[in-house]
């Protein structure tokens, strides 16, 4: 075995290694590891750019089934992609297949690219190269062993022309074992399954890193993505009163991945002062008019809703951040006026508050989420800072008003907080007030963006303040039972200490950047006794979930997790690719 080879390899078993301490894990026949045939969902493909569109078209797909079709293409890189960095695993052999089809005579090419987890270097494999016969499908097809250490997985599908091209039936299959999460292993999703939901995020990174994936499926029923559905992401092209939408690689593969696991998935955001593109609010270098700017905001509204709706339909889309942020951290503006933001673009100001004036933009976001989104997919306004006194009235009297014309069905506390019970950056008392405040509006709460910064303070403070706010929230629930629950969801703002917008030493979140639970998950884990653990898989937002408690997973009487002494054979183990 080369040097480089055996490191990789010994990391991985590193890794495992790491991750077997926490997890039960099963050795189980994978033989196939993807299988998109497109029937229902997009399975995590998207448009390599902004001017080719991706679609899902009836009849025109291999043997008249649904297809995928890629048009519009201007240049030859224009194709279609997917990650499928939490579908595949380094070192793993696979065997890819996919059927195209083209009017022309094209040459198709499929690629993987790998990116390194340490270096970052990105490395582009040509796995399958072909000339193809106009008017008929052909099977691509070729066979690589998986990188190790690798953070991304990701496949392109392109042409040597700018026609359109179609396919369909991709499989990534093995002949090897894999070894598979046990996604039953219970966490705190199921610990406070009968109160609230338990919530992370993914971005395009932690997308494709598989030992965060087995996190999320132990600890959570609820997913929201960092940044990849906000409207720098997702807006492709502005026109007029034209608005053009799209999912990029992270929010395909995240929606895919939420799909096909039953994890609820909430929309953030789809107003907002901050990421999102200064050219859509104008045109010819100058500010839009208002009656222009509302259209584009419907168009933009309607264009995301309509983006779940046909490429995911099967994505439990149970919340949305309508506006983000509107509210200004200005006492004067809050206490004597609507808390408008400034005007303009950049430093805080607000774009929307040069255009209508004032915050007026927000219940009109309201207006047109409430026409769009789809049944069931409860309305949000979610704020920072949202536990200083005007700031929090402001706020109240803004969502009260929304609550009690029926445009809003909750208010999302962002929760960035520090561990000390005093400080200034959410103290204790003043969040808990303001949580209580918003839930007198008789509406929902949800804690969207929970981290708890350990910076001038203690790992003590933290376990503290997260034991504090679980607990609040557990006893509204409590004294409201089911589905009288208002505080719905509990969501950490980071897998995990490495994975955080916090800055370095912050360590805000509830596992190490090597995945080990911290003293604050712990704590939590430890807060509800087993015998009232639900099946949390089984949350659902109306009220009943499966009431029956479920056994966790334990140690044997040697505390181990799993032991392997193999003296009766193999006990499920097998060789590594040829050794
Ligand atoms: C705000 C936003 C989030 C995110 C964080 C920083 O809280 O709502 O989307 O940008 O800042 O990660």
């Amino acid at each position: 075995m080369k040097w480089k080879r055996f490191a990789a390899a010994v990391t991985a078993a590193a890794c495992s290694a790491a991750m077997l301490t926490t997890m039960p894990v099963s050795l189980a026949e994978a033989a196939t590891a993807v299988s998109n045939d497109f029937e229902v969902e997009y399975e995590g493909w998207y448009s390599t750019s902004d001017a080719a569109s991706l679609t899902a078209v009836e009849g025109i797909g291999y043997g008249g089934s649904r297809g995928m079709l890629i048009s519009g293409r201007t240049a030859p890189q224009d194709g279609a992609a997917s990650s499928k960095g939490f579908f595949l695993h380094g070192g793993t052999k696979y065997d890819y297949s996919v059927k195209v089809y083209s009017e022309t005579a094209e040459t198709f090419r499929l690629t993987l690219l790998t990116k390194d987890i340490d270096t970052g270097e990105e490395t582009l494999k040509v796995l399958a190269e072909k000339t193809v016969q106009p008017g008929q499908w052909t099977t691509l097809s070729a066979s690589d062993r998986a990188a190790f250490n690798s953070g991304e997985y990701k496949l392109t599908l392109t042409t040597d022309s700018t026609n359109d091209f179609r396919f369909d039936d991709l499989k990534i299959t093995t002949k090897e074992k894999l070894i598979v999460a046990d996604a039953a292993e219970l966490g705190l999703k199921d610990e406070f399954g009968a109160y609230f939901r338990i919530g992370n995020i993914l971005n395009g990174s932690t997308v494709n890193d598989s030992a965060i994936k087995n996190i999320l499926l132990k600890d959570c029923n609820a997913i929201e993505c960092e940044n990849e559905t906000k409207p720098d992401q997702t807006l492709k092209s502005v026109s007029g009163t034209d608005v053009t939408v799209g999912f990029g690689s992270g929010a395909a593969a995240i929606c895919d991945w939420a799909s096909k696991n039953g994890i609820a998935f909430r929309g953030h955001t789809l107003v907002w002062h901050s990421q999102t593109p200064e050219s859509f609010f104008k045109q010819g270098g100058n500010w839009v008019d208002k009656s222009t700017m509302s259209k584009r905001m419907e168009n933009y509204i309607k264009g995301m809703f309509n983006l779940y709706k046909t490429q995911y339909p099967n994505l439990n889309l149970y919340a949305y951040d309508v506006c983000n942020e509107c509210i200004s951290d200005d006492a004067g503006a809050c206490n004597n006026g609507d808390g408008a933001r400034g005007r303009g673009y950049g430093q805080g100001n607000s774009p929307w508050v040069q255009i209508y004036g004032n915050n007026s933009f927000i219940e009109e976001a309201f207006t047109y989420a409430k026409q769009y989104a789809p049944q069931g997919c409860k309305l949000y306004y979610n704020d920072y800072n949202e536990h200083a006194s005007y700031k929090r009235d402001c706020i109240y009297r803004t969502c009260k008003s929304l609550f009690d014309k029926g445009l809003l069905d909750g208010v999302g506390m962002q929760s960035h907080v520090t561990a000390n019970a005093n400080d200034w950056a959410g103290g204790t008392e003043a969040y808990l007030n303001a949580m209580d405040k918003y839930l007198s509006i008789g509406c929902d709460v949800q804690v969207t963006e929970l981290d708890v910064s350990v910076k001038g303070s203690s790992e003590s403070a933290q376990v503290t303040k997260y034991k504090t706010i679980f607990e609040h929230a557990m006893n509204w629930n409590k004294s409201h039972p089911r589905p009288k629950n208002r505080v719905t969801l509990i969501q950490v703002w980071g897998p995990n200490d490495g994975h955080s917008w916090l800055e370095s030493g912050s360590n805000g979140l509830l596992y190490t950047s090597s995945n080990q639970p911290k003293a604050a998950y712990n704590a939590l884990i430890d807060m509800v006794p087993k015998s009232e653990w639900v099946d949390g898989t089984q949350y659902t937002d109306e009220g009943e979930i499966t009431p029956t408690p479920r056994e966790p997973a334990k140690v044997d009487s040697n505390g181990y997790w799993l032991h392997y002494d193999f003296e009766d054979g193999k006990q499920g183990w097998t060789s590594r690719g040829g050794e």
